[in-house]
């Protein structure tokens, strides 16, 4: 009886193609301290038939044991279940992964193969994600609690279009030659800048993954890539997946771990040439402090945002709603773009915000390994917390709260899909980054006042326009500060599109060829012409 239901539950919830058995329920380890409850807010939690084998840290190309000996655990944020124990790396650590990327650097043979030769490893890197690409979508769901229909539709799919792309820039990478006024030749050298630290969120740990290794291994650069402590998994199976597809060892070592242990000593790393960071505001800040206390390595930072969604007055107001409802609530409202102040104009202001709240009731909510689910768990008791924290805050307002409002569920780290209206641009809720599923209504009657409002922040990362109007759309994408501006669409993350924040949302910009010149030094090689009259 039990093995059938198993065996229904997967045809209806999961694409009969898909290579996984489940089995439900975990003979795994209870919950630790970061969730509040052992139990889920849901019954009988699907848990993916992945075997888990890489938990120890790869170094020079094999998987090895933190110098400490010690570990942590790692969790189902649906249930706070213990997946497995995976290795924790620290300043000693990092010590070994530095040494063996600076020898793999130095003595190569990575930056010494010619470009095509490593675009050819990385094309088969991104072949054999390919194949394995449905556990591994069923082993990043299991450990973020995404959908697994986006991990496995959307970002395994994209993971492998963004090392195409980067794999396609290796060979076309090279300087100028540059006139003088002088009797001079001219050129410049395009070099990789050395030994790269990268450190990653917990939000896309794949997708992370692959917008910092790209570019940093196209352009012949060494890495030490430290994982979030939430979810270290997938990165280490991909690790494993390289060093099959011919990437030589100590060029990509991976070091799972926590932030001011491991992540410190990296960003702060007397022998790192270069340090990249997605993360907080805060820790951004802190990052760039170590790394200009250190050896003044440059940092790449991709930090926190706010970003204004603007309905106009010309809107389709359902469609309206369904965009600005994807902006703030895809991945469990935790996208550092996410769109987070939905300002509508006052002309459709009421209907906008009678059908938003209609959607985001028809938001469906639980197992996120069950097809048709639209939103799991948030991460962890910290994250779950600090949205109640501002939840509670937009409601001792005078915000009306429209919808949601609670956990969902009597247990587990789920949380209501929430809608406020009459939402000021001074509260909390309409100032800080929330990340989690809590969309803020605020109402706007002219263009030049929702950009001023739109614009005061302290975030620049991104920006939604809806409006069927052009010169609507031209003004607000030019007068807009922020990194993107998506008009009539959102969150559209294609290889080639750079991505960045104004202000206090980053520096630099990843994806696309911006992003190579964060992994790139440039050298100017003067030579004298003998024979200045062939100037
Ligand atoms: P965080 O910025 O502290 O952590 C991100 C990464 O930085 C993790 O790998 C972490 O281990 C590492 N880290 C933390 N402290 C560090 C330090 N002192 N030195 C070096 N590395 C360090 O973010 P956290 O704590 O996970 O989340 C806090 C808030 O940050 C979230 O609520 C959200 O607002 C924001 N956030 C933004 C993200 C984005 O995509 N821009 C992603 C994750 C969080
Ligand atoms: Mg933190």
């Amino acid at each position: 009886m039990a093995a059938r239901r198993v065996s229904s539950l997967l045809s209806r919830t999961l694409s009969s193609s898909l290579p996984l058995s489940l089995r439900k329920g975990s003979s795994c380890g209870r919950g630790l301290s970061r969730f509040s409850s052992t139990a889920s807010a849901i019954e009988d939690p699907i848990i993916p038939n992945v075997d888990i084998k890489h938990t120890k840290l790869l170094i020079n190309g094999q998987f090895v044991d933190a110098a400490s000996g010690k570990t942590f655990p790692t969790y189902d944020p649906r249930t706070g279940n213990v997946i497995t124990h995976v290795a924790e790396g620290d300043a000693e650590d990092i010590n070994r992964a530095v040494a063996a990327a600076r020898k793999a650097f130095d003595e190569g043979p990575w930056p010494k193969m010619t470009a095509y030769e490593r675009a050819r490893i990385i094309l088969r890197f991104a072949d054999l994600v390919e194949q394995h690409s449905e556990e591994l979508a069923a082993l990043e769901t299991w450990d973020n609690g995404k959908p697994f229909q986006q991990a496995s539709k959307s970002e395994l799919p994209l993971f492998v279009r963004l090392f195409h792309y980067y794999a396609g820039w290796a060979d076309k990478i090279h300087g100028l030659t540059v006139p003088a006024d002088g009797p001079y030749h001219v050129q410049t050298l395009h070099e990789p800048i050395g030994v790269a630290g990268q450190i990653i969120p917990w939000n896309f740990p794949l997708i992370m993954f692959a917008w910092k290794v790209g570019p940093a291994l196209a352009c012949g650069n060494t890495i030490v890539l430290k994982t979030a402590e939430q979810t270290p998994l997938t990165a280490l199976y991909v690790g494993k997946l390289f060093h099959e597809a011919g990437l030589p060892p100590g060029v990509l070592n991976i070091v799972s771990g926590f932030g001011p242990t491991a992540g410190a000593a990296l960003a702060g790393h007397m022998d790192v040439d270069k340090i990249a960071f997605t993360g907080s505001t805060e820790t951004g800040k802190a990052i760039l402090e170590l790394a200009a206390k250190s050896n003044l390595k440059p940092a790449t930072l991709e930090l926190g945002g706010k970003s204004p969604f603007i309905v106009c007055d010309d809107a389709d107001v359902d469609k309206a709603v369904e965009l600005a409802h994807f902006a703030l609530f895809f991945n469990q409202g935790q996208c550092c773009c996410a769109g987070s102040r939905t300002y509508v104009h006052e002309r459709v202001y009421d209907e906008f915000v009678e059908k938003a709240t209609q959607r985001a009731k028809r938001r469906t909510v639980g197992d996120p390994f069950k097809s048709g689910i639209e939103q799991g768990p948030q991460i962890d008791t910290e994250q779950f917390e600090k949205v109640l924290r501002y939840i509670k805050s937009g409601s001792e307002s005078t915000a009306k709260l429209e919808c949601g409002g609670q956990r969902f569920g009597s247990r587990g780290l789920f949380i209501q899909p929430t809608v406020f209206s009459n939402v000021q641009d001074d509260m909390l809720i309409a100032q800080d980054e929330i990340f989690g599923p809590v969309q803020s209504i605020l109402k706007f009657k002219e263009l030049d006042d929702v950009v001023r409002r739109a614009n005061t922040t302290q975030y620049g990362l991104a920006a939604g326009v809806f409006t069927n109007n052009l010169n609507t759309a031209n003004t607000l994408s030019r007068a807009l500060r922020a990194g993107t501006v998506w008009v009539n669409c959102f969150d559209v993350f294609d290889a080639a599109i750079p991505f960045g924040g104004y202000k206090m949302s980053g520096i630099g910009r990843e994806k696309g060829v911006y992003s190579l010149s964060n992994y790139l030094q440039v050298k100017a090689v003067v030579t004298p012409l003998k024979n200045p009259a062939w100037l």
